[in-house]
């Protein structure tokens, strides 16, 4: 497992820009949230790369999503956690139950947060990450019509992985600037 196999496999699966974007920016968050935890940045990385892999295959299906990429994984010799913690970001809609691990809790809470972020770059006249500041993403969480879709109790699920939400804004924010040309923002 590394981060060119990783690249193939999604690459391969999932062709529209802006899913692909998605991942990158989910990878740049679980990476550095791995690097302040002291866990296995690569396999949190990489997990992010790869959690919504069977997206275009899926369309609106929500009730196959995420077991359907965590057996595609399997089938590509991923981790076991890995495969687990892909299958667990969509626990509610595969009737998994609640989330129990940090490492399943960051992912979720990352891959949702990408979306209030992108949301509020796009709304700046500049329409860029650099301007974003985490004041405004606190102000924009609270704002229930801003950005819908990033659920606002799944971005706190930040707190049940170990971060303050300030903090967790802050490193996700970071994250994403840190690869804003790759993001286009
Ligand atoms: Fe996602």
């Amino acid at each position: 497992m590394d981060r060119g196999w990783a690249l193939e496999l999604l690459h391969a699966n999932l062709k529209a820009d802006n899913l692909r974007k998605h991942c990158y920016a989910t990878e740049a968050v679980m990476r550095r949230l791995a690097r302040e935890k002291g866990e296995d940045e690569e396999l949190w990385g990489l997990t992010g790369l790869l959690h919504d892999l069977d997206l275009e295959i899926c369309g609106d299906d929500m009730s196959v999503h995420a077991d359907l990429g965590a057996r595609m994984l399997e089938e590509a010799g991923a981790p076991a956690e890995m495969v687990e913690a892909v299958r667990m970001h969509n626990a509610e809609g595969l009737g998994l139950g609640e989330r129990n691990a940090a490492f399943h809790h960051a992912l979720a809470a990352a891959e949702t947060v990408t979306g209030l972020i992108v949301a509020a770059a796009l709304v700046r006249p500049e329409k860029d990450l650099a301007g974003v500041k985490v004041s405004s993403l606190r102000k924009r969480m609270k704002e229930k019509a801003f950005a819908r879709g990033a659920r606002r109790e799944v971005i706190m699920e930040c707190e049940a992985a170990g971060f303050e939400l300030d903090e967790f804004l802050a490193l996700a924010l970071e994250a994403m600037q840190g690869i804003s040309s790759e993001l286009g923002l």
